[in-house]
């Protein structure tokens, strides 16, 4: 039987498109999609808002390296990795072992805009949320560059993304 091909880890900010992009390019591959969030609130039967409200931010990051340790054991998945996970060296190490990981590199406007009525990411529900944005999204921006292994312009619908994703990971 053939092998499944390695991992593709999409990363990047909040609203950079990770999760919708991830769908369309498991699509065109013929890979399994697997967004992190979603499968950290399945394996705890709650919410990150409340996992992050009952038990704090650092409970969620030792669940996302679990996570990722589970995800990167497997082959042959589109991993939409949280807005975080690639920030951890831990993190970083266990997915590139496992496949390459991918910055979508999405316009900090287009953030915004996608951000403006968020409800469900904790990190973000504080006023003036368009400069919270910006703020975190500058000091993040080196470090995501710093663990992707290929950047990816995410600007644009997501096929054309998947698309170029595509291209830079064949
Ligand atoms: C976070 C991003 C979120 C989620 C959590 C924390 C972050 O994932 O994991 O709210 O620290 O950037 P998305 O990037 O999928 O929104």
């Amino acid at each position: 039987m053939k092998q499944k091909p390695k991992n593709i880890i999409l990363c990047g900010f909040m609203g950079s498109g990770k999760t919708t992009v991830g769908r369309r390019l498991a699509q065109k591959a013929h890979m399994e999609f697997i967004d992190m969030d979603d499968y950290i609130e399945q394996r705890e039967g709650r919410t990150i808002t409340d996992i992050f409200a009952q038990d704090g931010e650092e409970t969620f990051r030792r669940m996302e390296t679990e996570a990722a340790r589970e995800l990167a054991s497997r082959r042959g998945l589109v991993i939409a990795a949280g807005g975080g996970t690639l920030l951890r060296a831990q993190n970083v190490k266990i997915f590139r072992k496992s496949g390459v990981t991918v910055l979508l590199d999405t316009p900090i406007g287009f953030i915004q805009e996608r951000l403006k009525n968020d409800t469900a990411r904790p990190l973000l529900q504080k006023p003036n949320r368009k400069k919270v944005v910006a703020d975190l999204y500058r000091k993040r921006l080196p470090a995501y560059c710093a663990a992707a292994d290929v950047i990816v312009d995410g600007s644009g619908g997501a096929d054309r993304v998947a698309g170029r994703v595509l291209e830079q990971v064949k």
